[in-house]
C-alpha cells in the first residue's frame, strides 16, 4: 500500500470530468487500498478518487459513519448513482481533505439510497442515514467536481481561497526549499 498525495483547492483537478470505472482488476483493488491508507493517515471520513488525483467515479466512506465495526474495511462505492435522496434534510458543519481546516455548514439530506459497483464489480444499494448519508452526499458532489466552496456565499468564498492559495504557495515554498 502507499500513501497518495492529495488534491487541495484550488487545484483545478479538482474541476475535470470524471469517468466511469470500466476495469475492475488488481490494480483498482490496490487503487482501493492506497486510497484507504491515504484516507486513515488523513483522519478523514471519506475519500473521493479525484482527491488523489484519478479523474474516476470512485469514492470511499470509513468504515465507522458508515455504521459497520470500526475496524471493518471501508465501503468501496464505484459508478455510483443515486436511487433516492429524502426530502427531510439537516444542516451540519462539513470539513473537506481537499480544503484543511475548513468547515462550511451544508444543507443535505438526512437520508440517502445509492447504487454502486464494488472492487469486484458486483453491484450493491446503501442506504444511509445522518453522517452516512452526508458522506455519500459530499463524497458523490467530488465526482461531479462539487466543492464545499461552491456551498458558502460569496465573502466566504473569497477569504477560503485566499487562506488556500496562500497554504499552496507555501506548500510549494517548502518544497523547492527541500529540492535545494
Ligand atoms: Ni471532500
Amino acid at each position: 500500500m502507499a500513501l497518495l498525495p492529495i488534491v487541495k483547492f484550488p487545484d483545478p483537478f479538482l474541476r475535470q470530468p470524471t469517468s466511469d470505472v470500466t476495469d475492475f482488476d488488481d490494480a483498482l483493488r490496490r487503487f482501493a487500498e492506497d486510497m484507504t491508507e491515504t484516507m486513515y493517515a488523513s483522519k478523514g471520513a471519506g475519500l473521493a478518487a479525484n482527491q488523489v488525483g484519478v479523474a474516476k467515479r470512485m469514492f470511499i466512506v470509513e468504515a465507522a459513519a458508515a455504521g459497520l465495526a470500526e475496524n471493518d474495511p471501508p465501503v468501496v462505492f464505484i459508478n455510483p448513482v443515486f436511487l433516492w435522496l429524502s426530502d427531510e434534510k439537516e444542516t451540519t458543519d462539513e470539513g473537506c481533505l481537499s480544503f484543511p481546516n475548513v468547515f462550511v455548514p451544508i444543507k443535505r439530506s438526512l437520508r440517502a439510497r445509492v447504487r454502486a459497483q464494488d472492487a469486484h464489480g458486483n453491484e450493491f444499494v446503501a442506504e444511509g442515514e445522518g453522517l452516512y448519508a452526508r458522506a455519500m452526499q459530499h463524497e458523490h458532489d467530488h465526482l461531479i467536481n462539487k466543492l464545499l466552496i461552491d456551498y458558502v456565499g460569496p465573502i466566504k468564498r473569497k477569504l477560503i481561497k485566499r487562506k488556500l492559495e496562500r497554504e499552496a504557495e507555501a506548500d510549494a515554498a517548502e518544497a523547492a526549499a527541500d529540492a535545494e
